[in-house]
């Protein structure tokens, strides 16, 4: 508890992790130290049913109001979240574990989308249609769907929660989330700015619980919910969606990747190395549109990898509080065994280890970045979401069949490919069954653009003017008897 002390705004926590004694709690931990941060409230069913209801009976004042004056307290909240970037930041690389920079960048990342949907609250339009008859009118207008739930990732404990709750809050609904249990300190920070930005406490809540099997049928068998948003995998997203049918929920799911990253033999090498690193190590490889296989054109595949290993083997490895570091710690022990049992069955499979492999020796908790080159398409590391630092190259000949290897997969998140050639550009963008694709560019997350996968990489879309239609419902008014 003494850290929080040690914040310029100990009030982002101090409420939040000062737990009543008749309260139960759970603990939150450093995934790179191991050692608990403090406790938060573990709140039970009936207790989330409380806040469900209190939500309910605020959302209808908070829709009454204009869209400038809810614009104007997400704007509000964007200024205090800019403000306390400082502190955001470093209670997301304790509880996280994501080194400081990149905390700080998933701070305006996360900042991002209040402001732009604050601004697309004001643009929730409806449309008037031509009447099939004359003597009537139809137009149709747009209403917050109510009362929405969100379960949300422990890799991006802030944006994953602000590009929901900011869309949910400027349509006019309520909004409740339930963080990942291991990131819950960001989340409840957030919510500390929001209400001191004038958002009512009832209408944005952030619920706490390690039970999260039990918060989904919470939130899935409710009445009062209208709309559940997830971010997680494909299981987890799956399962929701199926209790969701119950109560008819508006669903909208960002679910797991397996994102190819192709080189072809005309693509800038260099621009191309660089994608690939950004891309590939961002939040140690625990994002789901990491690269997640590598495809490169068989005349550059020794040049790329050359250049792609010099770069990696460069990056520093450590505690992402620590000034310099490019990769932290994993989330938790499970992660790091996975990421070695993948590693180990790669190599089984005909893989050859050129880099890392294993924990870092100095950092136990850290895996270390790691390149795997002449494997497979077939290799099971090139089928599994890896969300770890590991970088399997595979090499290809054919221009037509690796378009039918990066559709090969049940997934279909992000995608990304390097080229200079506009017919091969144009012809490989529209054949990728990818919700995403970055041409060129291995960043590709931003407030403006709709985020989100197809197949059993998920439903709907996050971001950009589709993000704020799934909060929303169109009603059609078809006015008779006119002159
Ligand atoms: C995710 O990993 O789910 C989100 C990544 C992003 O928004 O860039």
């Amino acid at each position: 508890m003494n850290w929080i002390k040690t914040l310029n705004s100990p009030d982002l926590l101090l409420d939040a992790c000062s737990i009543n004694k008749d309260q139960a709690s759970y603990q939150v931990f450093n995934p790179y130290t191991n050692k608990a941060l403090c406790s938060v409230a573990n709140l039970s069913v009936e207790q989330i049913k409380h806040s469900i209801s209190a939500a309910q009976t605020a959302q209808p004042e908070w829709a009454k109001k204009s869209a400038t004056e809810r614009a104007e307290r997400l704007m509000s909240w964007f200024d205090k979240v800019i403000a306390a970037k400082d502190d955001l930041a470093k209670i997301m690389t304790l509880e996280q574990g994501k080194p400081l920079q990149e905390s700080a960048g998933e701070v305006e990342y996360g900042a991002s989308f209040i402001k732009w949907f604050a601004e697309e609250g004001k643009r929730t339009y409806g449309k008037h249609i031509p009447a099939p008859k004359n003597g009537q009118q139809i137009v149709t207008i747009k209403q917050p769907v109510g009362v929405a739930a969100a379960i949300t990732p422990w890799n991006f404990p802030i944006a994953m929660i602000t590009r929901k709750a900011a869309p949910a809050l400027a349509a006019g609904c309520a909004f409740i989330a339930r963080p990942a249990s291991q990131t819950p300190l960001s989340a409840l920070a957030i919510a500390e700015l929001a209400y001191q930005a004038g958002i009512p406490k009832s209408l944005f809540q952030v619920v706490t619980s390690d039970d999260a099997k039990a918060i989904g049928k919470l939130f899935t068998s409710h009445p009062s919910i209208k709309k559940i948003s997830f971010t997680g995998s494909t299981q987890v997203g799956q399962q929701l969606m199926a209790q969701a049918a119950e109560q008819m929920q508006k669903v909208s799911l960002e679910l797991g990747g397996n994102a190819p990253f192709v080189v072809f033999d005309d693509a800038d090498l260099d621009a191309a190395v660089k994608g690939a690193i950004a891309c590939k190590f961002r939040n140690a490889g625990q994002t789901c549109i990491c690269a997640n296989r590598f495809y490169v054109h068989d005349n550059i595949y020794e040049a790329f990898v050359q250049k792609f290993i010099d770069q990696v083997a460069e990056l520093t490895i450590g505690d992402g509080s620590q000034e310099k570091v490019d990769i932290g710690p994993l989330i938790n022990e499970q992660a790091l065994d996975a990421a070695e049992e993948k590693v180990n069955t790669a190599v089984k499979h005909g893989a050859k280890l050129k880099l890392g492999g294993q924990r870092d020796t100095d950092h136990p908790q850290c895996f270390a970045a790691t390149v795997l080159t002449e494997v497979a398409h077939d290799n099971p590391i090139m089928t599994d979401e890896i969300f770890a630092p590991i970088a399997p190259i595979c090499r290809f000949n054919d221009p037509d069949e690796i378009i039918d290897w990066c559709n090969d997969t049940q997934y279909g998140l992000a995608s990304y490919f390097y080229s200079r050639d506009i017919n091969k550009i144009w012809k490989v963008a529209q054949a990728l069954e990818y919700g995403m694709v970055g041409i060129n560019e291995g960043l590709i997350s931003n407030p403006v653009a709709p985020f989100g996968g197809v197949k059993h990489s998920g439903i709907g879309r996050e971001g950009g003017s589709e993000g704020i239609e799934e909060y929303l419902e169109t009603k059609y008014l078809c006015f008779g008897g006119l002159g």
